[in-house]
């Protein structure tokens, strides 16, 4: 068997196109221009190419945007101060902190201090108490572009076996709370590994469905998984240069094997990465309506 290729770029253009429309009816409609506001501490290059895509889909998509790039050795209180600002602002309906931020600042302060309506990132601890408990206002943009990736790819996740790699508190905890929601797009029987576990091998070989979040190169060998397994490879691993100095990039899953026993799998990149930012911009939509009492 030779799996289906879950591509991210495509079901992330289809989503687009529908917000497009939407984000046309909001300004038609009710004169309202969602806005987003990104804050980038210090010149970690990959941090700068990820927040300048996000300002460039803003763009495309018609969000308004604000870009704050600030000195690497901005202080505690003078971001916070400046969260303060961006909370009170009308025109800025999401803010997004670009992480990692530098050691001298504490990231969870920094995350706890914006307001949990314009947290577009979905990592306040209000917000993921809501998702816990089923009634999220936001969803984490990574997970998130995972339960599409599956919904649209016409995956069955409703009583399938989800077996996640990983337990970050951006991708492995909130995915494993989304998926064993009792709700539509979810309703699986979730197990999470980690370092901890004993025999990763035993999970993962029952996962109809196997989530792969470990940042780990190819960590996640053929013999590890049963025929038939839809995969979502969420690793992002930098593993050389080509001769134009350009990153060569890998998944924590071994795809050239894999794909050869799976139903279907993503491919790194343009698998989940190109999903992670449609979903940021579809909870700044969101943060909007909500704003104007819209949803
Ligand atoms: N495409 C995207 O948009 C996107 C978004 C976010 C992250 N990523 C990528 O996804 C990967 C994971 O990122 P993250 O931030 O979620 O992870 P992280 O904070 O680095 O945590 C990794 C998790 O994987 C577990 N783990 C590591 N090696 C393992 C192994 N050999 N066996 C079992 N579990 C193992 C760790 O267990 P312990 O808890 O026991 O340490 C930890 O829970 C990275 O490559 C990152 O670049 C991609």
């Amino acid at each position: 068997m030779t799996a289906q290729i879950i591509s991210g770029t495509e079901i992330a253009k289809q989503i687009r196109e529908e917000m497009k429309q939407e984000i046309a009816q909001l300004k038609e409609k009710h004169n309202l221009v969602p806005g987003l506001v990104t804050v980038l501490v210090g010149e970690d290059p990959a941090s700068q190419v990820y927040v300048g895509s996000k300002v460039k889909t803003c763009d495309a998509l018609g969000i308004y945007s604000e870009r704050y790039d600030l000195p690497a050795d901005t202080g505690e209180e003078e971001l916070l101060a400046l969260i303060d600002k961006l909370n009170k602002d009308p025109k800025i309906h999401g803010i997004l902190v670009q992480l990692p931020l530098p050691k001298h600042i504490d990231a969870t302060r920094v995350l706890c201090a914006i307001d949990p309506q314009k947290d577009v990132d979905g990592f306040h601890p209000v917000n993921m108490g809501k998702l816990m408990i089923g009634e999220p206002d936001y969803l984490p943009c990574t997970p998130h572009g995972i339960q599409q990736l599956l919904i649209r790819s016409g995956t069955q996740i409703s009583g399938a076996e989800v077996v996640v790699v990983g337990r970050s508190n951006i991708v492995g905890k909130p995915i494993a709370n989304i998926l064993l929601q009792k709700k539509e797009g979810a309703n699986a029987t979730v197990t999470v590994c980690h370092t901890g576990t004993k025999d990763m091998s035993f999970h993962t070989k029952r996962a109809d469905i196997l989530i792969v979040a470990a940042g780990k190169p190819k960590a996640i060998t053929a013999d590890m998984v049963k025929e038939g397994v839809v995969v979502i490879d969420v690793g992002v691993n930098r593993i050389g240069k080509t001769a134009e100095g350009k990153a060569i990039l890998c998944g924590d899953v071994d795809f050239d094997s894999v794909k050869e026993k799976a139903k279907a799998i993503t491919p790194v990149p343009g698998g989940v990465g190109p999903m992670t930012i449609t979903m940021l911009m579809l909870n700044t939509v969101k943060a909007a309506k909500l704003a104007a009492g819209l949803a």
